[in-house]
């Protein structure tokens, strides 16, 4: 049986795809070709390879998101993950630098989770655009918009990169969101865990690896509040990808798409999650509290004293209001269009500083994009 790697790793062909639907006839499907065998084809039993125009623009937008994470997710492995990328091949005796240890003091395991992450998000995009591809649709290639200088930091490969990480806008609130009973799909705000603006959540040289040491903790402050701002940044994307899935899903109408939307936006929730508890270690001891002496930024404890809000064994969403009629639910939020679709993605990206530095073609094809997947109808 073939694996997803076989399947990855074998170029996709929109040719001998075609030729292949020309010899076999109302037979052969694009799912066919792409997915191997033992998935349902669904396409196979409608006669017909082609996807709507609505799917081939949810999968577009979801292939220049998976790039946009791709980018930022290999920023963080090259300085704060574990073994070379793809594969994973963890080596016990690396020397790790100041940023790894500080991303192992939130879970021992961080380093090796970064790597895993972006292993995951460079398979999301490198499938999508497999799958466009299948289905006679243009892939999204975002490669002319990576201008942007990224760290000189020892372990970053220097290479141009689509995204800003060392100038952002953490926006926290997804932390208290997931800790209260408010909808944000009813307008509910939330506000932010802990102010993160204008920070850096990767080491931007090899300076940000020395710092003062804490007494009483056997650290490097200032690399590990740059550690801590990236755990909550991890935390801000993966909510994102989560809600932006679940958002576009409602919206699909092939079964053979909804199985793919509903399978990588799983695994969004699946990251999510562990990020959810790494931020937390992150505001509790033994690592908090603590301030950063360069950047003057605080990381109090989170549980003294204690706010339900901010609790940070409270990993799992708490059950909220998804409608005044019935009980409340614990669930992923938001769900809708207006606040979990493509623009409110884009507009969340934009936020955080993540296109600091970007053109207006940037912008311009983004937003492309994300009117065409938002403006897609189920059916
Ligand atoms: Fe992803
Ligand atoms: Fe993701």
């Amino acid at each position: 049986m073939k694996t997803i790697t076989d399947v990855l790793e074998r170029p996709a062909s929109r040719r001998s795809f075609l030729k292949k639907s020309l010899v076999a006839g109302a037979v052969a499907t694009a799912g066919a070709s792409i997915l191997g065998k033992g998935l349902p084809l669904l396409a196979q039993e409608s006669g017909s390879a082609s996807i709507t125009k609505g799917d081939v623009a949810i999968l577009r937008f979801l292939a220049a998101a998976e790039l946009i994470e791709s980018d930022l997710w290999t920023q963080y492995a090259e300085l704060g993950g574990i073994g070379k990328l793809p594969p994973i091949e963890v080596n016990p005796n690396e020397k790790l630098n100041p940023y790894q240890v500080a991303l192992s003091n939130l879970d021992p395991d961080g380093p090796q989770y970064i790597a895993s992450n972006t292993l995951d998000e460079v398979s999301h995009a490198t499938f999508l655009n497999a799958y466009l591809q299948s289905v006679g649709a243009d892939p999204v290639d975002l490669s002319a918009f990576a201008v942007l200088s990224g760290s000189t930091a020892t372990g970053s490969s220097g290479k141009p990169r689509l995204t800003n990480l060392m100038d952002l806008n953490v926006d926290t609130s997804w932390y208290v969101r997931y800790r209260s009973t408010a909808s944000p799909d009813a307008g509910a705000t939330f506000p932010q865990a802990i102010t993160l603006n204008g920070v850096t959540a990767i080491p931007r040289t090899d300076a940000d690896f020395e710092g003062q040491s804490n007494p009483n903790f056997p650290g490097n402050d200032h690399i590990q509040a740059i550690a801590n701002v990236a755990g909550f940044h991890f935390g801000q994307i993966e909510q994102g990808g989560t809600s932006l899935y679940a958002a576009l899903s409602q919206k699909v109408t092939s079964p053979e798409v909804l199985q793919i939307t509903l399978g990588i936006g799983g695994d969004e929730i699946a990251h999510f999650l562990e990020w959810v508890d790494f931020s937390g270690n992150g505001v509790q001891p033994p690592v908090a509290p603590f301030s950063d002496p360069i950047s003057g930024l605080s990381f109090p404890n989170f549980f003294h004293p204690l706010n339900k809000q901010i609790q940070p064994s409270l990993i799992f969403p708490v059950p909220f209001q998804f409608n005044p009629n019935l009980p409340n639910v614990a669930m992923i939020r938001p769900i809708t269009d207006e606040f979990a679709g493509a623009m409110a993605a884009v507009k969340a990206f934009t936020a955080s500083g993540l296109f600091i530095g970007q053109s207006p073609e940037f912008f311009e094809t983004l937003n492309k994009l994300a009117t065409a997947a938002d403006a897609a109808k189920r059916g």
